[in-house]
């Protein structure tokens, strides 16, 4: 996570601001320092010595002082202004996400691909996207260090983020606002890739997945016939429930419980027998009582959803 290495243009504008500020700043820093510092050892007072000359007032000076930073702010200003309206412009073409915080992890809604997935955000390379914030419970924050900004999301409220990832890759980031128990597990992990891989990902993604094999049959019925569809979707299947994160594709995903573990059968399987052990304080119950022919078959058709 690096903040001074932004991979997209708002990223960019608001670090160009940034080193403009720095620069200046800097300069000033030097010039008080280093004058305070010369004066300090050349005018100070010495045993025996009489008072200096008492002077009071200087207009000229005083005008220097008062208009140089005046005049300072007010290029800052209008430097400021031209970056905010470079960072928050709205391209209309822009792929529109519903970004939705939920305690603690996040929901990512494409409307209009017909996608819904959690925990990891994809995104086309090169091409702009709105991320379109807002909340399920209390106030979160989407922050990913190299999209060079971040916006609250808060609930009944929608937020913009223009950005645009110009380089592929995987982007992490956080929740940077405090969100109760799994704060800190609350990450976030953005996939930008090139066109065509994003397109093959959406259509994998419209289709529902089916159980591979007969351990995978079983563990659909485990699934379907235990209290998993209260708050999950697999889609194709009778489980349409929102509460939780939508599980149609979770074999196809790298990490669990907003990067608190990697997707591997193992973990999930500790992740469903105590979730508390995992994830300590998260709304799902722990399956301890279940048979672990069923477990198995459980992970099994989980892993297979690609
Ligand atoms: Cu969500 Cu902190």
């Amino acid at each position: 996570m690096d903040s001074f290495n932004p991979v997209t243009p708002q990223g960019s504008a608001i670090n160009d601001l940034w080193l403009w500020a720095l620069f200046p700043s800097a300069l000033v820093l030097l010039l008080v320092g280093g004058l305070l510092l010369v004066i300090v050892i050349r005018f100070r007072g010495r045993p025996g010595q009489p008072d200096p000359p008492q002077v009071a007032g200087n207009r000229r000076l005083e005008i220097f002082w008062t208009a140089t930073p005046a005049l300072v702010l007010a290029i800052f200003f209008i430097l400021v202004v031209r970056t905010m309206r470079t960072v928050d412009a709205e391209n209309p073409s822009a792929l529109r996400v519903n970004v939705l915080g939920h305690q603690w992890w996040w929901e990512y809604q494409y409307p209009v691909l017909g996608v819904v997935t959690a925990g990891e955000l994809r995104l086309p390379a090169g091409q702009p996207a709105t991320l379109q914030l807002s909340a399920a419970d209390v106030i979160h924050s989407f922050w990913v260090p190299q999209f060079g900004w971040k916006r609250d999301a808060i609930p009944g409220k929608l937020n913009l983020l223009p950005v645009q990832v110009d380089r592929p890759g995987v982007y992490d980031g956080a929740c940077t606002e405090y969100c109760l128990t799994q704060h800190a597990w609350m990450r976030i992990r953005v996939i930008a890739e090139p066109r065509e891989q994003f397109e093959a990902w959406v259509r994998q993604q419209g289709q529902p997945a089916r159980p591979s094999g007969e351990l995978a049959a079983r563990g659909q019925q485990v699934f379907l016939s235990n209290t998993c569809v209260n708050c999950h979707t697999v889609a194709g299947t009778a489980a349409t429930a929102r509460v939780g994160p939508d599980l149609s594709h979770l074999g196809s995903r790298s990490i669990l419980g907003s990067g608190v573990v990697e997707n591997t059968p193992d973990n999930l399987s500790r992740w469903i027998r105590n979730v508390q052990d995992v994830k300590p304080g998260v709304l799902m119950p722990a399956y301890q009582t279940l048979p672990s022919d069923d477990l198995r078959a459980l992970v099994e058709y989980l892993e297979g959803l690609k």
